[in-house]
């Protein structure tokens, strides 16, 4: 496994790659790997010649007063599970070598990303698009994999990808949950004991609503009760939003169907943590191609 730092001889390798006819898979992150994110390059490696898994922890794409500094690194670790797992190449961009002083270009998404964490979170998805963008162009990539954990992430990439005329495959891979359910996610290291055993009742409320749904509920605003309900009885949890969508447009929808989508973002102390389910569906739509909306 190479590893490559600088973003020009990183596209220099993907076009030496394209001209030989081989296909690139690429695995966008942000490092701290878990198993959720050896599953997107399990995926990534059953589809293209060469994997590029990038570990990059994005400024852009955090706020004033987000966790950007506090966000878990562990790059020598990074390194050896990439290169266990089969990667090709790791590409490590420092941040002055993917933004110049007075980079002034932003890739922007208008719709999707105005709602659930766009809300909370206004310069974040611009933050993710514009690097994603960057990204795309430095590996050309055939195929990239995101995960459904972040599906709002997901639909705003594959919303990019179609508007921008990415010749990309975009692949959601489904969410990876620990043993009692919580979601993986590089945050989780940041939750002291009880706050982790606290977390485990985001998935718990999701489930307990899918029930409600199995048994027949179809109103959303009942739904959407009960799952405040549940996250309320924790005093560690402050909901940022519980939302019942449409899994495509991501809009409040008026009665549940099978691609609604409930998305979920709480804060339990400093850390900020985010999963969804569909309930009627438990695969997030187009989960093997890309969408054309
Ligand atoms: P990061 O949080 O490191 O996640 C990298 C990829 O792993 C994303 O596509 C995310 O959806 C996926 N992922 C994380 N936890 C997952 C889980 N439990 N199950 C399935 N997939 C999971 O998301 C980012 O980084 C950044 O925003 C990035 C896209 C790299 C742009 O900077």
């Amino acid at each position: 496994m190479q590893i490559v730092e600088s973003p020009s001889e990183m596209q220099s390798y993907a076009l030496g790659f394209r001209s030989g006819g081989r296909s690139i898979a690429l695995v966008p992150t942000m490092g701290f790997l878990h198993a959720a994110h050896l599953s997107l390059l399990r995926l990534a490696r059953e589809r293209a010649d060469i994997v590029v898994v990038s570990v990059f922890v994005n400024p852009t794409q955090f706020g004033p007063g987000e966790d950007f500094d506090n966000y878990p690194r562990a790059f020598e670790r990074d390194a050896e599970v990439c290169r266990k797992a089969g990667a090709d190449i790791l590409f490590h961009p420092s941040a002055d070598t993917m933004y110049a002083n007075d980079h002034s270009v932003v890739v922007e998404e208008t719709s999707l990303s105005r709602t659930l964490c766009g809300l909370s979170r206004p310069e974040h998805f611009a933050g993710v698009t514009t690097v994603v963008a960057k990204l795309f162009n430095i590996v050309q990539p055939h195929v990239a994999v995101f995960g459904a954990k972040d599906a709002q992430q997901a639909r705003v990439i594959q919303r990019m990808t179609r508007d921008l005329n990415f010749p990309i495959e975009i692949i959601v891979a489904p969410t990876v949950r620990e043993e009692d359910g919580l979601a993986m996610s590089s945050r989780n290291a940041l939750l002291t004991p009880p706050q982790r055993a606290e977390a485990s009742r985001i998935r718990q409320a999701l489930l307990s609503a899918k029930a409600l749904i199995d048994q027949g509920e179809r109103d959303p605003e009942i739904i959407r009760r009960h799952v405040l309900g549940h996250l309320n009885e924790s005093p560690e949890l402050e909901i940022d939003y519980v939302d019942i969508v449409d899994g495509e447009r991501l809009r409040p929808v008026e009665r549940i169907d099978a691609l609604t989508l409930i998305a979920v973002a709480v804060r339990i102390g400093d850390t900020r943590l985010i999963d969804n389910i569909m309930p009627a569906c438990d695969a997030f739509p187009d989960s093997s191609r890309q969408s054309s909306t």
